[in-house]
């Protein structure tokens, strides 16, 4: 297994290009299903969660090329109805996929996700949704097995889920009747989704707001369609730079969709400069303490929180961290302990004491956000190289990280396993 080798102090100065949204193409990959015709989407990043998604699909029948930064998804000789249990369980978001086999198909068996390290994720919101859609739901041997074209209805979700706002908008797409999905998710990657169905011909307004209004269609056409910047991406970036005194540019990305992170790094002292699709983080004054709670979008991001976590290790005063997403997401925090941070865990609250230094040392990676905020620890550190194992963890959800870090400055390197 590959391992991450990062020896720290150096500032990041430079501009980086953000690549496109791991959580915006994952689902937009899935909807290609219930297209008549092909449809291209551009900007697409190299990611293993991206490869993952391919193989969904291919199993299900679905033609996928993959070339440069763009991707070619033809639907056209999809026959299979199941995502079977060794792809699902290797990335969650392979859930997706339901909602466009039921509008596609009206029917559909796929492995229910189980667990992952940072809670229990169930996906009762998702089937609750479904059933409200008129589908039938059973568990057999794993597996959800659904049955039944969904039809027009109101549909109030439990809670803003993003996966179950866009499994049951997929869903809702094609066929009969108009569906109103009420308290919904308003990420931006669930406006992206509805802006790629619509230009495929779907009639769904809302998307963005608590709800979301769909007028079912009987068929969809081909489309082009630009994947927005990952914003995870942009803002671990400035956290990186923030975190090693540096000057970071995130270019090609979009401020509007980081509102809360950028107000929260300037009340934390950073200077913050936007300008078109760039943004530029410095601290010529220093940064402090401040307070942080995860919310669903526009709140402060949860994908968010093991990285800023890694920066206030080092900020003078106390910050506090309320998760409010997940249940167990504070995997980090035994390691950046281990590197010399003063972090006490109480039920989902985080008190970090800044302390003025973190020093090296062997690491393990988690899960996705919290190998991030382990490389940018080890880019903090003083003195001592960092290595961080289990790293595909990271390549889930960051293209060549180690390449991208180094271009600003950062001495990384990837050790082959
Ligand atoms: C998506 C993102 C993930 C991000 C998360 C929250 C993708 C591929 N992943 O995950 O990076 O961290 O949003 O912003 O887009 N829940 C239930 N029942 C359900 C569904 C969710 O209880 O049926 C709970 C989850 O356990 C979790 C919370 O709701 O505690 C939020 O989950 P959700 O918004 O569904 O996240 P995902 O779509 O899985």
């Amino acid at each position: 297994m590959d391992q991450i080798l990062v020896r720290g102090g150096n500032p990041l100065r430079g501009s980086v290009n953000i690549r496109g949204a791991k959580n915006s193409v994952l689902p937009l990959m899935a909807a290609s299903l219930l297209a008549e015709e092909p449809c291209v989407l551009h900007n697409v990043p190299c990611l293993h969660d991206v490869f993952s998604m391919d193989k969904v699909l291919t199993e299900i029948g679905v033609r996928v090329d993959f070339t440069g930064q763009s991707m070619t998804l033809d639907p056209t000789t999809a026959e299979s109805r199941e995502a079977p249990y060794e792809l699902v369980r290797k990335m969650r978001a392979s859930f997706f996929i339901l909602g466009p086999m039921l509008a596609r198909f009206g029917e559909a068996r796929v492995s229910l996700p189980g667990g992952c390290a940072i809670g229990s994720r169930p996906v009762d919101i998702h089937l609750k949704g479904f059933e409200a859609l008129g589908v039938s739901i059973c568990i057999e041997d794993g597996y959800v097995v659904a049955k039944g074209r969904p039809k027009g209805a109101n549909v109030g979700l439990d809670y803003p889920s993003v996966g179950a706002t866009e499994n049951l908008l997929m869903a809702a797409t094609l066929g009969d009747g108009v569906t109103r999905l009420i308290n919904v998710a308003r990420e931006p990657e669930i406006v992206d989704l509805a802006k790629f169905l619509n230009s495929m011909g779907a009639q769904i307004s809302g998307a963005g707001t608590d709800l979301i209004t769909i007028v079912g269609v009987d068929s969809l056409s081909g489309t082009e369609h630009e994947v927005i910047a990952d914003r995870i991406e942009t803002g671990t970036f400035l956290i990186a730079g923030l975190a090693t005194g540096g000057d970071v540019t995130a270019c090609n990305t979009n401020a509007e969709h980081l509102e809360q992170f950028v107000d929260k790094l300037r009340e934390m002292g950073a200077e913050i400069e936007v300008s078109g699709s760039k943004i530029r983080a410095t601290a010529p004054n220093g940064l402090k303490a401040v307070d942080v709670s995860t919310g669903p979008y526009p709140g402060f991001p949860t994908d968010l929180q093991a990285q800023i976590m890694a920066l206030m290790c080092v900020v003078q005063g106390t910050s506090i961290i309320k998760e409010c997403v997940f249940e167990n997401r504070f995997m980090q925090v035994a390691e950046l302990s281990r590197m010399g941070a003063d972090i006490e865990v109480e039920g989902n609250s985080a008190v970090i004491r800044g302390v003025s230094s973190l020093s090296g040392a062997p690491v393990m990676a988690s899960d996705l956000r919290a190998s991030a905020s382990l490389i940018i620890a080890g880019l903090i550190a003083s003195r001592g190289e960092t290595m961080v194992s289990r790293v595909y963890h990271i390549d889930r959800g960051y293209e060549r990280i180690e390449e991208r870090l180094a271009s600003l400055g950062a001495d990384i390197r990837r050790k082959r396993g």
